[in-house]
């Protein structure tokens, strides 16, 4: 979160969390495709959670300082110049986005999550951890900071329990939902004036109070952070995804309006798809076999020995059987013998060669 000191202090109080740059600006550029959900995905976190998966999320900040409790995940800071940010590796082009959490008390802490695009359409849902019965929800088109448009909605103790926040977002229109009640919703405009472009989610806390950050930062965060008072910490109970259209592997600008109406979608499952599939058929298998009674994984067990022990007992045969023969035609012909074992040679250099490049793509695929 880069913030600029030259601006006067109304302006930074309004620009404090917008993205003011992106890798590739699509309006300007072209750009690689985005990588989509193209589905609904939705996560609760538990103590039995161990990381944020990165299929879906890339930790940014702080990934030392998520811990995983009953009530969720929770996003520490304790210390000046701490915060904590998860970006999803997918985006959503239109789609509703709900999280159950727990914001951060502490004067000047932000608890924060956002949908950001490559041309800098922005959604906003910010939550001052000093004011205890307001939360601010603010947008941006083409990161245009003239744009004003932060309000704030009275909210029950937003860092004292736990609160349903759900942004729906359409072509027709924008909203943040509080608890099942529609808290604002702001009609579709062309593009610049409404954010309409394929996003990632952001999500996290940081200390808009902190000493080190500009006043304008300081005021509109709520007052100075006063460190003796933390550690400050954000729960997030769980997090449902739903991206505005299924099977979609891609989005991509088809030019450089930043209208909607250019975004090309290609078919097909998304990466993520596939990986949280491939994941769910280990653990459904890993799951039905530990459900099993003793005597059935004892029946199993000793089916997948017995299978290894004929197999090894057939090979066994099989390698007399060929060294038998081996020898029969070795006597038949040294000289081709010779000739195949230089072959035999080379294949095996090349094999090697080979197979350095295929170890190598294997970690790569890991990921
Ligand atoms: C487009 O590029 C120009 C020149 O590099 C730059 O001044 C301008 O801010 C860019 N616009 C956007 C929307 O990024
Ligand atoms: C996802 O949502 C469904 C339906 O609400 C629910 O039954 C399921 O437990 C959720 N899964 C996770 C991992 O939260
Ligand atoms: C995670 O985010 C960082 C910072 O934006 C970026 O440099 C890195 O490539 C990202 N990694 C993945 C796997 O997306
Ligand atoms: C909370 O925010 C509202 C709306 O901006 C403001 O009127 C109120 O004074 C704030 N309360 C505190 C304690 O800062
Ligand atoms: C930024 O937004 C303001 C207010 O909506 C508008 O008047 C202005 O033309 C916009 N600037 C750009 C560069 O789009
Ligand atoms: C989101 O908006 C769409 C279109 O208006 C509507 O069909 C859907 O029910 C809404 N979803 C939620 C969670 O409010
Ligand atoms: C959260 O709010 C949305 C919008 O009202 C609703 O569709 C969803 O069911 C709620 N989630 C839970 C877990 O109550
Ligand atoms: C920030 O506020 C403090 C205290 O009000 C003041 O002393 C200081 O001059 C201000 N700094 C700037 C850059 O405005
Ligand atoms: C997903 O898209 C691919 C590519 O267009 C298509 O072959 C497949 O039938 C689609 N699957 C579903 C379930 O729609």
């Amino acid at each position: 979160m880069s913030r600029t000191i030259l601006l006067p202090i109304a302006l930074l109080a309004a620009r404090v969390a917008t993205q003011t740059s992106s890798s590739c600006n699509p309006l300007n550029s072209t750009c690689p495709e985005d990588p989509a959900l193209g589905f609904s995905y939705n996560t609760t976190y538990t103590a039995s959670t161990t990381e944020l998966n990165p299929t879906l999320w890339n930790v940014t900040a702080g990934a030392e300082t998520i811990l995983f409790t009953e009530t969720g995940a929770e996003f520490v800071i304790s210390a000046s110049g701490e915060s904590v940010t998860a970006q999803s590796t997918f985006y959503i082009f239109w789609g509703t986005v709900e999280i159950i959490m727990q914001a951060a008390a502490g004067q000047g802490i932000i608890s924060t999550f956002n949908l950001l695009s490559d041309d800098l359409d922005e959604i906003d849902l910010e939550i001052m951890g000093g004011n205890d019965s307001f939360v601010e929800s603010n947008w941006y088109g083409w990161g245009n900071t003239s744009q004003y448009n932060a309000l704030y909605h009275p909210t029950d103790g937003p860092a004292e329990r736990l609160h349903n926040y759900t942004i729906n977002w359409t072509q027709k229109e924008l909203q943040w939902i509080i608890d099942d009640s529609v808290a604002r919703t702001v009609p579709y405009a062309p593009s610049g004036q409404y954010p309409q472009t394929p996003s990632i989610l952001k999500l996290g806390i940081w200390a808009g109070g902190d000493s080190t950050e500009p006043n304008g930062t300081i005021e509109w965060a709520g007052g100075l952070t006063d460190w003796s008072k933390g550690p400050f910490t954000m729960t997030v109970q769980s997090i449902k995804v739903t991206d505005g259209s299924t099977n979609t592997s891609s989005y991509m600008y088809g030019d450089k309006t930043g209208d909607f109406s250019s975004i090309e979608a290609t078919s097909g499952e998304s990466t993520v798809y596939k990986l949280i599939n491939k994941k769910s058929t280990i653990v459904s298998v890993a799951k039905k076999f530990n459900s099993l009674s003793m005597g059935a994984k004892i029946g199993i067990a000793c089916g997948v020995v017995g299978a290894l022990l004929i197999a090894l007992i057939a090979f066994v045969v099989f390698c007399m059987k060929s060294r038998r023969r081996g020898k029969r035609e070795r006597a038949i012909s040294d000289q081709q013998w010779d000739e195949n074992n230089a072959e035999l040679m080379e294949y095996r250099q090349k094999m090697a060669r080979g197979g350095f490049a295929q170890s190598h793509m294997g970690h790569g695929e890991k990921f």
